[in-house]
């Protein structure tokens, strides 16, 4: 990303300045999954995931507007946050960059809409996006949970500064 000046309404900031300031609140992964009307499946890596409500049970995430996938995740309500294990880095980067085939060596299952869920998460949501709320380049998806599982017993795998930190549980 380029270092820029941006003259805010509110603020005078550098966006990378503001980008690292971001950086010092760290946190985990996940990878989310939708599929077209096509049947073609996309995924991206995303750490903007929050949980909002528990009941009902609700969360949500924020994608970039000039994402390659943004448009997919626009018009197909049904997704899977997959929530990466303290192992799972590598994979993290498979859905951070763009290509043809993400899913390569991934040996995954997938949810009643054909929606693939990864192997070796420390857990799984399956989603509805309720609504969709502009917040500046990016778009808030707020969604409703269908489905869940979950593995406590895994090393949760966090991003802080930039940096991939993989702790041992307890
Ligand atoms: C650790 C990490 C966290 C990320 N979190 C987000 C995020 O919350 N929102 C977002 O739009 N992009 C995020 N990205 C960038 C996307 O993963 C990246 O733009 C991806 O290539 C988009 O996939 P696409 O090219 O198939 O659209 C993150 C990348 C990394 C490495």
């Amino acid at each position: 990303m380029n270092t820029r000046k941006v003259k805010s309404t509110s603020i005078d900031y550098d966006e990378r300045d503001f980008r690292n300031a971001l950086g010092v609140f760290g946190t985990g992964i996940t990878v989310i999954t939708t599929r077209d009307q096509s049947g073609t499946n996309f995924g991206v890596t995303i750490s903007s995931f929050n949980s909002v409500s528990l009941n009902p049970p609700m969360i949500l995430w924020s994608q970039g507007r000039n994402a390659p996938s943004h448009k997919v995740f626009k018009e197909n309500p049904r997704f899977v946050v997959n929530v990466l294990a303290a192992d799972q880095s590598d994979i993290s980067e498979q859905f951070a960059r763009p290509s043809s085939d993400k899913f390569a060596g991934l040996q995954c299952a997938y949810t009643e809409d054909g929606i693939a869920i990864l192997p070796g998460t420390s857990g799984h949501f399956e989603c509805e996006t309720e609504r969709q709320i502009e917040g500046g380049d990016h778009l808030i998806f707020l969604a409703k949970v269908l489905n869940y599982r979950h593995h406590n017993d895994l090393s949760p795998l966090f991003f802080w500064q930039g940096k991939y930190i993989s702790p041992t549980m307890p």
